[in-house]
């Protein structure tokens, strides 16, 4: 073979090879894109310089809001939705309301709040705790889906409903209209708690929890013990003493100290523009969060002055982070679902997975006939 030709063909090789590499390397350039590496290489580190829309200190706006003035600084988020439904009414005259659920539903899911309002969402459960019950709704684009509403908002005056279209991606609209909805018309609560309607919750240990929020359960399970050391360690006399002051800030739940997803795929895939940090605040993961009163207004108004997010929870997190509240972590709060036996709900507050309505009606009855419920 003469000389020249095997240069060539060398070449050709050399280059097919040189093209393959090419291939190979964009190949794995574009997987670890995919992947979402490069986006942590250009995160920023949330401990170091942490700002999210409005860039100030909002809490003396929070307090000029909660007291009809109006802050020199205008708002730079509202949400413009109206009130299609609203029992306005629900906790007029109410002395000593202690607790209302926000039950986070969809229009079409009738029968779990059929379920809700003859289980953990009882609002005579006992006959000595004032519990209000309403359900939060968007729209879906389905008249005859929206008459059986109509209808069941006449029957049961319990039904809110926004007008922005109900979808998961709207889910900050519903939370928010939640919080609106409860500064608005129902603010004399001691506490909310926001929770999705595939909710199993024990009403009577959400009670529990909230008298000692950051004892429970442990002066249930060692009533003698635990508590009689935290008592003497702190020169406390009596129980009572521990209890939630009312001017507490409590916004509790499962807490998570997580990442932003990065990988492109995911359902929960956040890109750099919508929000650059490597953590998220420290936030109650959605499905069932509790509030207090001071609580739930404070993060209402601070959301005037807080951007957009479309995860809920996040959201709410960043409301909390933006007012200085720091959430309350709680592990019997469970965002899925604990395999439910008779005897291992003693202490559950809420527990996610309950979309069967007999599946909740049956767990909730068995619960509350051994005191758990
Ligand atoms: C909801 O109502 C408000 C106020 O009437 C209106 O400005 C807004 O466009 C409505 N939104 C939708 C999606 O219909
Ligand atoms: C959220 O609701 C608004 C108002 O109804 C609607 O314009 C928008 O398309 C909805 N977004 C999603 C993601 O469904």
């Amino acid at each position: 073979m003469p000389k020249s030709s095997s240069n060539i063909l060398a070449m050709k090789l050399l280059r097919r090879n040189s093209l393959k590499n090419l291939l190979l390397l964009f190949t794995l350039v574009f997987i670890l894109y995919i992947f979402g590496v490069f986006h942590h290489l250009f995160e920023t580190n949330f401990y170091d310089e942490f700002h999210y829309p409005y860039d100030g200190d909002i809490e003396v706006f929070v307090e000029k809001l909660k007291h009809n003035i109006t802050p020199d600084v205008k708002p730079i988020n509202m949400y413009n939705y109206n009130f299609d439904k609203n029992p306005s009414f629900k906790c007029f005259n109410i002395e000593n309301l202690r607790l209302v659920f926000l039950v986070k539903s969809s229009p079409e899911n009738f029968d779990q709040r059929i379920a809700i309002r003859s289980t953990w969402g009882f609002e005579r459960r006992f006959s000595d705790v004032e519990i209000r019950t309403v359900f939060l709704l968007g729209q879906k684009n389905n008249m005859i889906l929206q008459q059986s509403v109509d209808e069941e908002s006449r029957r049961f005056s319990d039904i809110v409903q926004g007008n922005f279209t109900d979808s998961y991606y709207n889910n900050t609209f519903k939370t928010m209209m939640g919080l609106e909805w409860a500064s608005k018309y129902c603010s004399k609560a001691s506490f909310y708690m926001i929770v999705d309607d595939d909710y199993y919750v024990s009403t009577k240990n959400v009670l529990r929890f909230i008298r000692y929020p950051s004892n429970y359960p442990d002066y249930l399970i060692h009533p003698m013990t635990n508590i009689q050391i935290l008592l003497k360690q702190r020169h406390i006399q009596q129980l009572d003493d521990l209890e939630l002051p009312d001017d507490a800030r409590l916004y509790a739940g499962y807490v998570f100290n997580s990442s932003p997803h990065r990988h492109m795929t995911s359902k929960w895939y956040v890109s750099l523009t919508e929000y650059p940090y490597h953590m998220w605040p420290p936030y109650v993961t959605g499905g069932a969060t509790l509030f207090s009163q001071i609580a739930l207004i404070d993060m209402y108004y601070a959301s005037f002055y807080t951007k957009h997010f479309r995860f809920d929870d996040i959201y709410v997190g960043l409301l909390a982070y933006k007012t200085k509240i720091e959430p309350c972590h709680c592990s019997e709060f469970f965002f899925y679902n604990k395999a439910y036996n008779k005897l291992n709900y003693q202490y559950t507050v809420a527990s996610h997975g309950f979309k069967d309505p007999k599946e909740l009606i049956h767990v909730w009855t068995e619960q509350k006939s051994l005191g758990n419920a």
